[in-house]
C-alpha cells in the first residue's frame, strides 16, 4: 500500500512536470506564465497539494519524494523564470518597435502665413533708413487736430484743409489724415543739441474716401524728416532718389515737379521713371514714361518755428510716401481694396519663402 502511494506521488510529481513543462513552453505573455506559476507552485498549487500528501508516506521514503519534488519544483521554478524573462524581453522589444521614434524622418509641415505685401514695403523702406541712422518713430492714430493741421500750418478754416477729407471724432480729435503729424510730435521733443534729427514714421492714415480702386478710407504712409544745419534740396533729392532704386530698381530716376503742400516750402511733387517700360511709354505709366509716388519739400519755417525750433539755424526737408501705391505700382495690383480683403489666396503670392 504504501509503496503503491510512493509510486503514485513520483508518477504524479512526474505527470505534473511533464504538463506544467508543456504550459510553460506554450506560455505567450506575462501574465499567462504567472497563471502557471500560481497553479503549479502557489499556496494551492499541485506541487503543494502532493508535498501535502506526503504526511502518508513512511519515515524511510518521505525525503526521498520529499527531494523528488525538491527537484521538480526547482525544474519548474527555474523554467518559469527562464520564460518570464523572455517574455518579458519580448514585451520590451515589441514595445520599443511601436514606440520608436525615427528623428530623422521629415516633420509634418506646419502652414504658417507670410508677413502681409505691404509690410513687406514698410520693412524694406524702414530697413533702408535704419542703414542711414534714422530712428523709427510711432505715432496716434487718434490724433488732435492740433498736430494734424495746425502745427504743419494748417490753421483752422485754412483751403488746404480740403485736401483732405477727415474723419472727425469730436472738434478737436480726429483719424489722422497723414502722418505728418509725427514730424511734428518729433522735432517739438528733439534736443538738437545732441545732433540732427533724422526720423521716418510708418503707419495707418484715414480719410473720409468713398473706397474704389484707387481709393480706400484706411491706408499707409510713411513720413520722412531730416532737420539740421545747411541741409538743401540737394539732399532731398538724393534720399528720393535712392527710395526709388531701392524699391523700384536700381535703374530707375526721378524728378521733382513743382507742388504745394502747406508745410513744406519749396514742395515737389516726385516721379519716378517708368520701371514697365523703361520710360518709352506704356499703359503703366499712362504713356508719360513717368509715375508719381510721393510727395515732398522743405520744411516751411513756420513748421519749424511752431515746434520749436530756429528757422534762422534749423532746416530740412521732408516727404511723405504710400506703401500702398508703392506695391500697387510694384506688384501690379489694380485695386487697392485687395490689400484689405485679406484674401489668403491674393496674400500668398507675396510669400517670402520662395
Ligand atoms: N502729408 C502729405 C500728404 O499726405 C505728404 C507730404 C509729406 C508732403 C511730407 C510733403 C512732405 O499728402
Amino acid at each position: 500500500m504504501k509503496g503503491k502511494i510512493k509510486m503514485n506521488l513520483k508518477e504524479r510529481l512526474e505527470e505534473i512536470k511533464q504538463k506544467g513543462l508543456e504550459e510553460i513552453r506554450h506560455a505567450q505573455d506575462v501574465k499567462t506564465i504567472n497563471d502557471v506559476r500560481v497553479n503549479l507552485l502557489g499556496k494551492k498549487g499541485s506541487i503543494t497539494e502532493v508535498l501535502r500528501g506526503m504526511r502518508d508516506l513512511s519515515a524511510e521514503e518521505r525525503p526521498k519524494v520529499g527531494s523528488f519534488a525538491n527537484t521538480i519544483r526547482d525544474e519548474l521554478t527555474q523554467a518559469i523564470a527562464q520564460k518570464n524573462e523572455e517574455l518579458e524581453a519580448l514585451k520590451l522589444a515589441k514595445r520599443l518597435e511601436s514606440e520608436t521614434l525615427d528623428v530623422t524622418l521629415p516633420a509634418s509641415p506646419v502652414a504658417t502665413g507670410t508677413p502681409h505685401v505691404l509690410v513687406q514695403v514698410i520693412d524694406e523702406i524702414e530697413k533702408l533708413f535704419l542703414g542711414m541712422g534714422f530712428q523709427v518713430v510711432d505715432g496716434p492714430e487718434i490724433e488732435e487736430d492740433h498736430y494734424n493741421f495746425e502745427m504743419l500750418n494748417l490753421p483752422p478754416d485754412h483751403p488746404a484743409r480740403d485736401m483732405q477729407d477727415t474723419f472727425y471724432i469730436t472738434n478737436q480729435l480726429l483719424m489722422r489724415t497723414q502722418t505728418s503729424p509725427v514730424q511734428a510730435r518729433t522735432m517739438e521733443v528733439h534736443d538738437f543739441s545732441k545732433g540732427p534729427l533724422k526720423m521716418i514714421s510708418p503707419g495707418k492714415v484715414y480719410r473720409r474716401d468713398t473706397d474704389d480702386a484707387t481709393h480706400s478710407h484706411q491706408f499707409h504712409q510713411v513720413e520722412g524728416l531730416v532737420i539740421d544745419k545747411n541741409i538743401t534740396m540737394g539732399d532731398l533729392k538724393g534720399t528720393l532718389e535712392l527710395i526709388a532704386k531701392t524699391v523700384f530698381g536700381q535703374n530707375r530716376e526721378i524728378r521733382l515737379r513743382p507742388s504745394y503742400f502747406p508745410f513744406t516750402e519749396p514742395s515737389v511733387e516726385v516721379d519716378v521713371s517708368c520701371f514697365k517700360c523703361g520710360g518709352t511709354g506704356c499703359s503703366v505709366c499712362k504713356g508719360t514714361g513717368w509715375i508719381e509716388v510721393l510727395g515732398a519739400g522743405m520744411v516751411h519755417p513756420n513748421v519749424l518755428k511752431m515746434a520749436g525750433v530756429d528757422p534762422e539755424i534749423y532746416g530740412g526737408f521732408a516727404f511723405g510716401l504710400g506703401p500702398d501705391r508703392f506695391a500697387m505700382l510694384k506688384y501690379g495690383v489694380d485695386d487697392i481694396r485687395e490689400f484689405y480683403l485679406n484674401d489668403v489666396r491674393f496674400l500668398q503670392q507675396f510669400s517670402q519663402k520662395g
